[in-house]
């Protein structure tokens, strides 16, 4: 700061309490003008009949001036506060963030190794460390997976027991950690539109979905032949290349005939990213355990 803006900021803040004072001191009265004539008593301003009398001001409000009068000029001492004075207690915002920051940081660095030390099945059932994962979900995870976790349209709901790539804390983990490429193949090339209408029709048999039970029939062979490598004859699916069951009532995309054709015909690219880069080990633990948490609730 320059000299001129030094002065002049310390100048006009003295210069300020002293007018201040000055007034207060300026209007101070005594006494009440008491002579018995009511006259003297009044400024002699009247407003609607309304009189307002020159009483001095109560003595404790005078004191209470004095007193903040005071409090400003300690104040002023031991504060930043006088152009680039730094005050008696050398104090600075930045400082006192800095100190706040620090004491913060400790606090979480022990809650977090503690946590770290704590195996997931456990973790699941700590309060505290469900309260965390439920702000760490909704920080990271919920513009896909939804505030509830139920999940969307080709976002995996992770509150029931239908997992992609399993529901153990370790593949949890290992989700988050390297995120996942679900890959479902484009088939119409090799099938044509009619073949993959059969087979369509036969995925949604799987699961009792509206279907054409005669043209199922027919995508029954196409299904063992092209499909049943990923989603297994079954139609269970594998959850090593998250190939989803067919056979349940949990559908990634829609249990539609168009839907399913769509998948068939097209094939589906879906990705989960990765959360290694972006989250510290620890905070990957706790949304683990946030996450295993989900399905005991369901399970109770
Ligand atoms: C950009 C969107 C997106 C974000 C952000 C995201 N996910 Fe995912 N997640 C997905 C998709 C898409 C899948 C399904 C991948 C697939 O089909 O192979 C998935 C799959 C998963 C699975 C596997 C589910 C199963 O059935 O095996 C888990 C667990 C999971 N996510 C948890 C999380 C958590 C926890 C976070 C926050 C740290 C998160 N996701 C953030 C999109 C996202
Ligand atoms: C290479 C492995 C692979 C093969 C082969 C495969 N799929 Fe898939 N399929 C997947 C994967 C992985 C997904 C999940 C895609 C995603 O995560 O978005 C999927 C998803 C689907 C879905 C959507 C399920 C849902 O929950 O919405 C249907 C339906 C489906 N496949 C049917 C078929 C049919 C029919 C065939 C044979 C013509 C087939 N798949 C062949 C891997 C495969």
């Amino acid at each position: 700061m320059s000299i001129f803006w030094n002065v002049w900021i310390v100048g006009l803040t003295l210069t300020c309490l002293g007018l201040v004072l000055w007034v207060l001191l300026a209007n101070k009265k005594v006494a009440v003008k008491d002579d018995g004539n009511d006259e003297n008593r009044t400024t002699g301003h009247v407003y609607d009949g309304i009189e307002e009398y020159d009483n001095p001001l109560p003595l404790w409000w005078f004191k209470l001036f004095i007193v903040s009068f005071i409090a400003a000029l300690v104040y002023l001492a031991l504060y930043p506060g006088l152009g680039s004075y730094k005050g008696l207690l050398n104090w600075t915002s930045v400082g006192q963030l800095e100190r706040e920051q620090q004491k913060g940081a400790e606090k979480t660095a022990d809650i977090y190794s503690e946590f770290m030390a704590t195996p997931v099945k456990e973790l699941a059932t700590n309060p505290e460390a469900i309260k965390m994962g439920t702000r760490l979900f909704a920080n990271n995870c919920a513009v896909c997976h939804g505030a509830a976790a139920v999940g969307n349209y080709s976002f995996p709901n992770l509150t029931d027991d239908d997992w992609l790539y399993g529901g153990t804390p370790e593949k949890i983990k290992e989700t988050l950690i390297h995120g996942r490429a679900g890959n479902m193949p484009a088939w119409g090339d090799i099938l044509g539109a009619e073949k993959s209408g059969h087979v369509s029709h036969y995925a949604l048999s799987l699961s009792g979905s509206e279907h054409n039970a005669e043209l199922a029939e027919k995508g029954k062979p196409i299904f063992a032949q092209y499909c049943a490598a990923c989603h297994m004859p079954s139609g269970k699916g594998n959850q090593l290349v998250g190939a989803p069951n067919l056979t349940d009532d949990v559908f990634l995309y829609e249990n539609t005939y168009e839907d399913v054709l769509q998948t068939v015909l097209k094939g589906r690219v879906n990705k989960m990213p990765a959360q290694a880069p972006r989250l510290k080990e620890e905070k990957i633990h706790i949304l683990t355990a946030y996450v295993y948490s989900l399905t005991l609730e369901e399970s109770e």
